[in-house]
């Protein structure tokens, strides 16, 4: 039997967005498996927990052949080692993004030659997309619906929404106290 081709897609995804998305079902078309890996320890401070993450990340790929959502801390190289990946999946938006992903292909490489880098580019129209922009818009209100699935717009209105409005909402919720 011929050993299932693993690819782990890294990131944030704080939250994961239609691009996101997009570019894990290209990755899907290509691999037998794709683990969509969401980092604990970024730099980056974060609205949502790993565990939401990765709760609405499976609710997004749920019917994508192959694909699962996982979270991790430490090193990237480490996890594609666990997984057993031969391959980490990164997005090119634009020439923006080369620099730093091409300093982080180069290291992760000296961690583990073993494992390729390959950029994939989303669908041209979710070039501009990414998740602290999302965000910005859904904290002053903005229509996010076609950036995100279905379930990140609920959570991130739910997040987000103004303290006055979610009492309101708490106040005509039956049976909930508090
Ligand atoms: O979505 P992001 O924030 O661009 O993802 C960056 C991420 C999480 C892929 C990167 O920070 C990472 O790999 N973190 C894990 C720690 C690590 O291995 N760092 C060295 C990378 S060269």
């Amino acid at each position: 039997m011929t050993k299932p081709r693993v690819a782990l897609f890294p990131g944030s995804f704080d939250p994961f967005t239609n691009g996101h998305l997009d570019l894990a079902r290209r990755a899907s078309a290509l691999f037998d498996q794709v683990v969509i890996a969401v980092a604990e320890n970024s730099a980056k401070s974060s609205l949502f927990t790993p565990q939401e993450r990765v709760e609405m990340i499976e609710d997004a790929i749920r019917g994508l052949k192959g694909a699962s959502a996982i979270h991790f801390s430490g090193l990237l190289v480490d996890c594609a080692r666990r997984i057993g990946a031969q391959a980490i999946i990164r997005g090119l938006r634009a020439v923006s993004d080369f620099e730093f992903e091409f300093q982080m292909a180069l290291m992760n490489r000296r961690l583990e030659p073993g494992v390729e880098i390959a950029f994939l580019m989303p669908s041209q129209e979710f070039t501009y997309l990414n998740s602290t922009l999302v965000k910005e818009v859904a904290r002053h209100g903005g229509d996010i619906s076609g950036l995100v699935p279905a379930l990140v717009a609920r959570r991130l209105r739910e997040k987000l929404r103004p303290p006055a409005a979610k009492a309101r909402a708490a106040r005509k919720a039956p049976g909930r106290s508090g």
